[in-house]
């Protein structure tokens, strides 16, 4: 890629209706970071309606992961693309095998792993709540997407926890009040402050 630096990578995790999305538009704003949504690649996939989009379409409905080496071809495609120096990597990795194969093909780990902590109450009523019309958020969807959170994705935040990379963020209240302790944690980021102060 043409940029010589290796980008500072932060994942942000958290269970379905966390406010992940919410939250990363504010950062990439006031921080400076390309945000790349894994569902949105897997969405946006999906919609160009390639043979690969129905598989993932079908994964999707039923609230279960797609296979790893689609996702982080869309992921690590979308990073050289943006050639940013900050990314938000949100919704990802979803489970071991996610980030076995990220460290694989990026050949790196994540600088920081933001997780927001919310009820799983609260969650379903902002799912239920949201008017997209997404095919996944009916209950009987978020109830298994919640499973999948709980079996597969908590294993990778205690596994980065054991790493010492885990940002806990007490993710109930407005999406302002949460996003006073993210700005909070983001200007307190030693290495992030440095990244791109050396650009060609
Ligand atoms: P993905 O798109 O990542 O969805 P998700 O993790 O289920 O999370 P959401 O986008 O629904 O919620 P969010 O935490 O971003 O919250 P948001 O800000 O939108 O994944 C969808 C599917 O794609 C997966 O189930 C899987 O099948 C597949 N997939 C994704 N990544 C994959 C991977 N790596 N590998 C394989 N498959 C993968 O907020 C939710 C709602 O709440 C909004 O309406 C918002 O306005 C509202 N809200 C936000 N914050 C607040 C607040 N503080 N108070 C009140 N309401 C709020």
């Amino acid at each position: 890629g043409g940029n010589s630096q290796k980008p500072f990578i932060a994942f942000v995790l958290g269970g379905p209706g966390s406010g992940k999305g919410t939250q990363c538009t504010k950062i990439a704003s006031d921080f400076g970071f390309a945000h790349l949504s894994a569902g949105d690649l897997l969405r946006h996939e999906i919609a160009s309606g390639s043979e690969k989009g129905e598989l993932i379409l079908d994964t999707i409905k039923e609230g279960r992961i797609v296979p790893s080496e689609i996702t982080v071809e869309l992921i690590r495609k979308a990073m050289e693309t943006s050639n940013a120096n900050k990314v938000l990597i949100d919704g990802f990795p979803r489970c071991e095998e996610n980030r076995i194969a990220f460290e694989r093909i990026v050949g790196r780990e994540p600088d920081v792993v933001v997780f927001f902590d919310c009820p799983e109450d609260e969650m379903v009523k902002r799912l239920l709540g949201r008017n997209q019309g997404r095919v996944d958020d009916n209950i009987e969807t978020i109830k298994k997407r919640l499973k999948v959170f709980e079996s597969l994705n908590i294993p990778v935040i205690d596994y980065y926890s054991s790493r010492g990379k885990v940002r806990k963020i007490n993710a109930t209240g407005t999406a302002d009040e949460i996003f006073d302790a993210v700005h909070k944690l983001f200007s307190s980021l030693r290495n992030l402050h440095s990244a791109g102060s050396d650009e060609d």
